[in-house]
């Protein structure tokens, strides 16, 4: 039976938007829900428990919206809650981690850098998908300090600085695959790429996630088949919000602030 219900997503801020496109380029007739708990950004700083409360009351507030899925658009809050969210909640919940997997299939150095914030860097959730999927392999766990924020506000200034020194380090290291282990950084694909050059692989977790998504509403047979205006709401300044993401989501949007 076709379901127009939407989609919920959530991040701390514009980077899930990143993992909306690509669930929106898979399944074009689907309907999404977008909150960007701006208020709280970066989630980095946040303790596990802090992320455990404030995922739980956006998780409420999505649910009262109506979705029949909730994607965690944000790694950091995928490390630190998941675990929370599906023991609390009875709907399906797709997280997002960074591609450690698919690296270690890519990889003919052996090598991978994998950048993220830096909370994410130092996360158990982290270290446990490395030994699990990248024995002896050798990963540089780059926690990109100040990079989200960079695309939080769109400044391109700062986002070139930062990046020409974090892939100098990446460089050094000599990778040959680097993933994007932060749902903001794919909006740095192209100033990654063109830094790290073309022998360098450079990859995200969005078009998994997109199948994922498609793979568990096909098994409940819930695909929608009418689309509706996507909804988009921030917990922080909804002029700022929707200046940054219609620049990012290519058209013109309107967010709306609501408190959780
Ligand atoms: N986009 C989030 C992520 O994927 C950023 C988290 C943060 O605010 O620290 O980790």
């Amino acid at each position: 039976m076709a379901d127009k219900r939407p989609i919920g997503l959530f991040d701390s801020g514009v980077g899930g938007l990143s993992v909306l496109l690509e669930i929106a380029g898979l399944l074009p007739q689907e309907n999404f829900v977008f909150l960007a708990d701006q208020l709280h950004n970066p989630y980095g700083a946040k303790t596990k428990k802090e992320l455990e409360d404030l995922t739980g009351r956006i998780t409420d507030f999505l649910i009262s919206r109506k979705i029949k899925a909730l994607v965690i658009a944000c790694n950091t809050a995928t490390c630190y809650a998941i675990d929370y969210l599906r023991l609390n909640y009875d709907l399906p919940i797709i997280g997002v981690v960074p591609a450690v997997k698919p690296a270690v299939k890519i990889t003919k150095t052996g090598k991978i850098a994998i950048m993220s914030t830096p909370a994410t860097a130092k996360s158990s959730y982290l270290d446990e998908l490395v030994r699990g999927f990248a024995k002896g392999r050798q990963c540089l766990k780059l926690g990109c300090a100040g990079l989200e924020e960079a695309v939080e506000t769109w400044d391109r200034r700062e986002s070139a600085i930062l990046l020409d020194k974090y892939t100098a380090r990446i460089e050094k290291f000599g990778s040959d695959v680097v993933v994007l282990g932060c749902t903001h950084f794919p909006f740095l694909k192209k100033d990654i790429k063109k830094r790290v050059g073309d022998k360098v692989k450079v990859i995200d977790s969005g078009q998994a996630i997109a199948r994922r998504v498609k793979y568990i509403l096909k098994k409940k047979d819930a695909f929608s088949t009418q689309k509706n205006n996507d909804l988009f709401f921030t917990t922080g300044d909804q002029k700022e919000f929707s200046r940054v993401a219609s620049v990012l989501l290519g058209t013109d949007i309107s967010a709306e602030r609501v408190e959780i």
